[in-house]
């Protein structure tokens, strides 16, 4: 049943109402356990949902619109690899990336063969990482992909940064201005690097641009060895051949762009921190898809996470949710998370192409902490808006830097505590309202293992709200308009042609030229 017809959304409106009088100040003070029973421990992940704007009747009449919207059974039909990717006719299976090779009773019988397939692509392409780890010549690693072919890799070896192989560097070249490509083809030697050229479709106008540039540049150093300086990942796998590069790894198209980093996708990651770094990651990823799919829903995270969202979107008018990373190798987390909510919900149609009424991704953005402190905090405690912000920390640091860490643990739990608790100046500038909410994840250590799961969680978060507004997160139509519309105008830049077209984009294309 569509969300907004089950009898748990009017009763949410109704209790959103009464809502406006909600304030956790007084929540705390009435409930000596609402800390304890708004926390949960999942895989690798610790998270504090106390700081929320919800109460037990939130949370069981959430509840009940999991139920009512048949959120188990959709969640059950992507693990049993049905087409749920409706519109491209697609299986959404990046989890089974992560599952263990294991007897054929771990899968369904019609998925033994997927993963027999996943595994042997996984073995080749560790053992093509362990052999680059091992090839000293190859000094610098040059991924060349956009979104979900540049995002997860790229956030996953600075994440990782510390268990990155000496004597290598990473460079990420997604961008079609050439800029971005000169200036790292600059610092580069041909017969020292390794271009891998990312792309589900191996088609994307930006990296094949970038790709072509790439091999012109290596051919003019006098590279002629492409087969061992050029390696392709994608599920295209006749275009990466005919591009002239002979060293493929593959994938699947039941793998979504931004759900793609534990594929072939991952190569970078797999050479940064090895082979078993790697399974690591996976294993975190997979004991989280194991939690997302056995726990009770009361007790899930991901789910949890999903209804909160849902919550704050379409029944407190909360449109945006703030990241903060209290952990510079988390930096391009909240870039991440971005493309994995808003290019996965921003939709305005449901599964059958009928427009929703409802509101659904929120935007999300965001800066590691103590940097947003500095800068857009301000508007977080003292704005017009209420904007939830998610703190990701770390309890252990990897550096030997006296004080710094304890410091930066204190600021991710003050920043919470201000931002709930507020400062009594009525009338005055010092006055901060409080009640503003926030969730708290916290990780242990920063791991291949915890980073997966913390990444797993926040996929299947995503995966909840989308199902719960019944819309199809897993296909992106939305890019494609301007495209087809970016070739036309290119063609148009070339030639001076403005006919037919509306006079500020006729005038715009008259002064580039
Ligand atoms: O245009 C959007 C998109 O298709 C993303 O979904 C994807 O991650 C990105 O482009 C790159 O696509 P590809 O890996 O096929 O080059």
């Amino acid at each position: 049943m569509r969300c907004d017809h089950t009898p748990a959304w009017q009763a949410l409106q109704s209790h959103a109402a009464a809502f406006r009088s909600f304030d956790l100040r007084g929540a705390f003070a009435s409930d000596a356990h609402r800390a304890s029973a708004l926390s949960q421990l999942a895989p690798y992940v610790f998270a504090d949902l106390s700081k929320n704007h919800t109460d037990t009747v939130t949370e069981a009449l959430l509840l009940a619109l999991a139920e009512q919207t048949g959120l188990a059974v959709h969640r059950d039909a992507m693990f049993r690899g049905e087409p749920i990717n409706n519109t491209e006719g697609r299986a959404v299976m990046h989890w089974l990336l992560r599952q263990p090779p294991g007897p054929p009773s771990t899968v369904r019988a019609e998925l033994v063969e997927a993963l027999a397939q996943v595994h042997t692509t996984l073995d080749a392409m560790l053992a093509y990482a362990e052999q680059i780890r091992a090839d000293a010549r190859i000094t610098d690693v040059v991924n060349i992909g956009i979104g979900g072919s540049d995002l997860g890799p790229q956030m996953a070896v600075l994440a990782l940064h510390d268990l990155v192989i000496p004597g290598k560097r990473f460079h990420f070249v997604s961008n079609v201005d050439g800029h971005e490509l000169a200036a790292v083809l600059n610092t580069l030697r041909a017969e020292n690097t390794l271009f891998l050229i990312a792309s589900k479709t191996f088609t994307t106008i930006e990296t094949m641009t970038n790709a072509h540039s790439a091999l012109a540049w290596f051919r003019a150093q006098g590279g002629q060895d492409v087969a061992r300086h050029f390696a392709a990942l994608t599920t295209n796998v006749a275009a990466a051949a005919e591009f002239g590069i002979g060293t493929t790894f593959g994938f699947w198209d039941w793998v979504g762009g931004r759900y793609s980093m534990w594929s072939a996708i991952g190569l970078p990651v797999a050479i940064a921190i090895g082979a078993s770094g790697f399974r690591d990651l996976l294993a975190g990823a997979h004991a989280m898809d194991q939690h997302f799919q056995t726990a009770p829903l009361a007790h899930n995270l991901p789910v949890r996470l999903g209804l909160l969202d849902v919550w704050y979107r379409n029944f407190l008018n909360y449109t945006s949710r703030s990241i903060a990373p209290y952990h510079s190798a988390l930096r391009r987390v909240p870039a991440y998370l971005q493309q994995l909510e808003m290019e996965s919900n921003g939709k305005r149609v449901d599964r059958n192409g009928q427009a929703v009424p409802y509101g659904t991704s929120p935007v999300l953005w965001g800066e590691p902490g103590t940097n947003g402190q500095h800068a857009y905090f301000q508007m977080l405690h003292q704005g017009t808006d209420v904007v939830p912000l998610e703190f990701i920390a770390v309890k252990k640091p990897t550096h030997g830097l006296k004080d710094h860490h304890e410091l930066l643990l204190a600021n991710a739990i003050a920043q919470a505590q201000a931002l709930m608790l507020g400062q009594q100046d009525p009338g005055g500038h010092r006055h901060f309202t409080g009640n503003r909410p926030s969730t708290f994840l916290l990780l242990d250590e920063l791991t291949p293992a915890s980073l997966g799961a913390l990444i797993a969680l926040q996929e299947h978060r995503v995966f909840v709200s989308g199902a719960i507004w019944g819309i199809n997160s897993f296909d992106q139509w939305g890019v494609e308009l301007g495209k087809v519309l970016a070739r036309d105008i290119h063609t148009r830049i070339l030639s001076g042609n403005a006919d037919g077209l509306d006079a500020s984009t006729a005038s715009l294309l008259q002064r580039v030229r």
